[in-house]
């Protein structure tokens, strides 16, 4: 759920309006673009449409494959390998779907080992799947991966192999953890199963996979799901920021904000055919009113940029939305979804693998005592895990101040020199040292560091950032 300020793309010497003005839903051709150099929009590109009897094929097993030209904000070619992989996984009613993975493979790649990537896309309409937008050409409507780009960057130019999941699921649904676990774990294997073509030595690398916000939910329950899902891989670290491991809690504490934007978006996302649909949509047709019914609609559209400015600052409680008023959190239905997807409440959920979580203290989207239950729960559960607090900063901000941690802990973790059982730390500054992640990464740094601290300063200046979103989508 990061929110990174999408409209200062401007500081990276980028300007968006020629695309975002000429493609404004993905369907309309640019002047200057020739037809068969777009990408199409998963719903209309025939890759994502999983081949006849998939079902019966395990999960993980890869469908389809194809290479692409990959991006930074759509509109620079990116000139790096990239391949997509379309994989069989697992809705949360056992059936099978398929969704897609994005394999970026640097020059000189580390044969041995890759990361598992989780964007944080933030939506619940499929023209916001990360594999769409890493195309050239692609419509940047989900601004938050567009920036996030650059932190694949720094894993690309430290030799890592990076996979990026579209762990949505084939109807992009943000919020079902159980559901996002799983897309995770699958792409892991997906991976695996294509490794030669990927300059990969093996079917189970050592992996790694991080998250940040949305990202951390997918990679959260990733972790908690592994043991049991998918024991034959070798995992060997989980790095989690600003996690909403209680998706109630986050509710409660963004409703009525800035950020209330996420709370329409997650209903969508809980509510898809491959989520709980089957389960919540006649909940939903009892209390939603036309307004409501409205707003939802809208927001199966939208990424997280253009869902925040419809909802901003609007309450889920509202009357006007639905009929229960807060008696919605403990409608039995909606109750026992948030319940199941609460990471750590289960014990035969705990990661094997050792994991690294860190948040601010001053999180003003995803409470920072959420954080601390977690990893309280998992430690007593055995779990070994390093927990950071970042007692300066914001969201946004933390996600970049983090990184040098990060970095530092996945060249740990794929060494096996991470510490056993629980440890916690906390880091003051809240400043970035461009060059503690070496020379050559310090241009990206920068780059980036500008972006998210502007976007993330205490978010003082969101009301004028969300006047400026509201102009351009
Ligand atoms: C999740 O957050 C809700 C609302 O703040 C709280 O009542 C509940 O106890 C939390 N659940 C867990 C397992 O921590
Ligand atoms: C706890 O997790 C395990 C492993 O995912 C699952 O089989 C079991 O049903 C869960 N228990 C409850 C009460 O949800
Ligand atoms: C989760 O966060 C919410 C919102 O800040 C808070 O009310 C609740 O007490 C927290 N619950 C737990 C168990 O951390």
């Amino acid at each position: 759920m990061l929110i990174l300020l999408p409209l200062r793309l401007a500081l990276l010497g980028l300007s968006l309006a020629p695309v975002i003005s000429a493609h404004p839903t993905g369907s309309a051709t640019p002047q200057d673009v020739p037809r068969g150099l777009l990408p199409q929009d998963p719903s209309e590109d025939p890759f994502y449409q999983p081949p006849g009897g998939f079902e019966a094929e395990p999960p993980g097993t890869v469908l389809r494959s194809r290479r692409i030209v990959a991006s930074f904000f759509g509109l620079l070619p990116n000139l790096i390998e990239a391949h997509q992989l379309l994989y069989r996984t697992t809705a949360i009613d056992g059936s099978a779907i398929s969704t897609v993975t994005t394999v970026f493979k640097p020059l000189n790649s580390k044969p041995d080992r890759f990361i598992s990537f989780h964007t944080a896309y933030d939506s619940s309409a499929v023209s916001c799947q990360p594999s769409y937008q890493y195309q050239l050409g692609s419509p940047q409507t989900d601004l938050i991966l567009s920036l996030e780009m650059l932190v694949i960057q720094i894993y690309l130019l430290l030799g890592y192999v990076v996979a990026s999941p579209d762990y949505e699921g084939p109807d992009a649904a943000f919020g079902p953890g159980r559901l996002e676990g799983t897309g995770v774990l699958d792409g892991i294997r997906a991976v695996g199963h294509h490794h030669a073509a990927l300059g990969l030595d093996s079917a189970t690398p050592p992996v790694v996979g991080v998250g940040y916000s949305g990202g951390a939910i997918a990679t959260g329950w990733a972790a908690g799901l592994q043991p049991t899902y998918a024991p034959e891989l070798d995992i060997r670290g989980w790095v989690a920021g600003g996690t909403p491991a209680n998706l109630t809690g986050t509710l409660v504490f963004i409703d009525g904000t800035a950020f209330s934007g996420f709370i329409p978006s997650a209903i969508v996302g809980l509510n898809q055919p491959s989520a709980y649909g089957a389960r919540l949509q006649p909940v939903l047709d009892d209390i939603v009113t036309d307004a409501g019914r409205s707003i939802l609609e809208t927001t199966s559209t939208q990424c997280a940029p253009a869902a925040l400015v419809s909802f901003f600052g609007r309450s889920l409680f509202d009357p006007a939305i639905q009929t229960m008023g807060r008696g919605i959190l403990h409608e039995p239905t909606v109750a026992d979804i948030l319940k199941a997807n609460t990471m750590g409440a289960n014990s035969s959920e705990t990661p094997t693998a050792p994991v690294f979580l860190y948040h601010a203290t001053d999180d003003e989207i995803i409470p920072y005592a959420n954080a601390t239950t977690l990893r309280d729960a998992w430690c007593s559960d055995g779990a070994d895990v390093h927990f950071t607090t970042f007692a300066s900063g914001g969201h946004a901000t933390t996600e970049v101040i983090g990184l040098p941690r990060v970095i530092k802990f996945v060249e740990a973790a794929f060494e096996g020199k991470t510490a056993k059982g629980c440890a916690m730390d906390e880091e003051l500054s809240d400043q970035l040292e461009p060059l503690a992640l070496g020379v050559s990464l310090e241009p990206i740094l920068v780059k980036l560091l500008h972006a998210l601290m502007l976007a993330g300063k205490k978010d003082g200046k969101l009301r004028q950032d969300v006047k400026v979103w509201g102009e351009i989508f």
